[in-house]
């Protein structure tokens, strides 16, 4: 049997089971009876994700602290990472999270290796290496170059835009297509994007876990649409029943001032959506389809997955954490 096949008794540890994504992959992995292990920065903040009876401990902690890490990774099997640090409201440019993302990945690769991990599964982003890839898309990128270079095998999978309540580049597209009927938009209104359900990303992450065949690989994984920002913002109208959005197409109009508009029409943290917008410039679709045959499944609309974050959203106040 491979090393790298999960037993019954191993531990799996995940980082950033706070997010967006974390917190819904904890909640699978519990119901799937894996024994897991957090670490997290604030562990009130996860207690309440996990249900009495189930193995899971949680560790108080942070990338930037190896001593932390070494307590998180002892007798650890597999790890998933999914952890970045975009964040905070200065309306300056943020500078600063690639270089703090770089250190977190090799904090964890030095201290994995001597922990003697075996797998590492990472969530980053779509598209092309080369010039003119974002500084966001660029350091997704980068950190998992640095996953993969321990002695863990690491799995990469990259996703653009995922679709859910609470995601930050999801809850910018609510936020501009609910509260303004018409806009205009710059250049990247026409870039080609694939966008996903959570609910099939987690899908995804749980299954590369259980197949060690996908273990040293890096996986695309996207819906089943290719569509453009203009026709993902349409296609939200649609599904949550509002008028037809009229996008007027203003091609002078610079990333930098479209991301200050954002400011102005949506609760997301400028720390975040700044990157986010330069990124928009990028294509960002599945250049290859492996992934559905290490873990079939049947993926979600574009349509089902603004639906289904909908629906979440209306069942409780601070899904969406903005
Ligand atoms: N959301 C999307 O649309 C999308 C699309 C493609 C790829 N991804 C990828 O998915 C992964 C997860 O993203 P997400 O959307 O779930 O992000 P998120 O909601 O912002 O969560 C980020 C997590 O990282 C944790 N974290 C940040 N800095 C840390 C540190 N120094 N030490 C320990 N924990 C730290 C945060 O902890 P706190 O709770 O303490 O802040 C939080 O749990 C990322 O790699 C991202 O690139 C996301």
């Amino acid at each position: 049997m491979s090393e790298l096949a999960l037993q019954k008794e191993d531990r799996v540890l995940v980082l950033g089971g706070t997010g967006f994504i974390g917190k819904r992959l904890v909640k699978k992995l519990v119901e799937d009876n894996i024994r897991l292990r957090l670490l997290v920065r604030t562990p009130s903040r996860a207690s309440e994700l996990i249900p009495g009876g189930a193995d899971a401990e949680i560790l108080q902690g942070d990338l930037t602290d190896p001593h932390s890490l070494e307590k998180a990774l002892e007798g650890i099997h597999s790890a998933y990472y999914l952890v970045h640090s975009m964040g905070g409201s200065s309306l300056l440019k943020n500078t600063e999270f690639a270089e703090k993302d770089k250190a977190a990945a090799n904090n964890f690769i030095s201290v994995a290796d001597k922990a003697g991990l075996k797998r590492v599964i990472y969530l980053g982003g779509l598209g092309e290496k080369g010039e003119g890839l974002s500084e966001h898309l660029l350091s997704r990128a980068e950190v998992g170059s640095i996953l993969s270079s321990g002695k863990a095998a690491a799995t990469i999978l990259r996703a653009a835009v995922i679709i859910g309540a609470g995601g930050a580049s999801y809850e910018m597209l609510r936020y501009l297509v609910e509260r303004l009927p018409v806009m205009t938009c710059p250049k990247w209104i026409n870039t080609r994007i694939q966008p996903i359900a959570v609910n099939d990303v987690i899908s995804y992450l749980a299954g590369c876990l259980k197949n060690p065949e996908t273990a040293g690989q890096t996986l695309d994984i996207g819906g089943p649409e290719i569509m453009t920002y203009k026709t993902m913002m349409q296609g939200y109208a649609e599904a949550r029943g509002l008028a037809k959005r009229i996008i007027i197409d203003l091609p002078f109009i610079t990333p930098a001032l479209s991301a200050y508009w954002v400011d102005l029409v949506t609760p997301i943290p400028s720390g975040i959506a700044h990157p986010l917008i330069e990124g928009m410039k990028n294509e960002v679709i599945c250049r290859d389809n492996r992934i559905n045959e290490f873990v079939p499944i049947k993926r979600t609309s574009f349509r089902e997955a603004v639906e289904a974050a909908f629906a979440e959203e209306k069942s409780g106040p601070g899904v969406t954490g903005f």
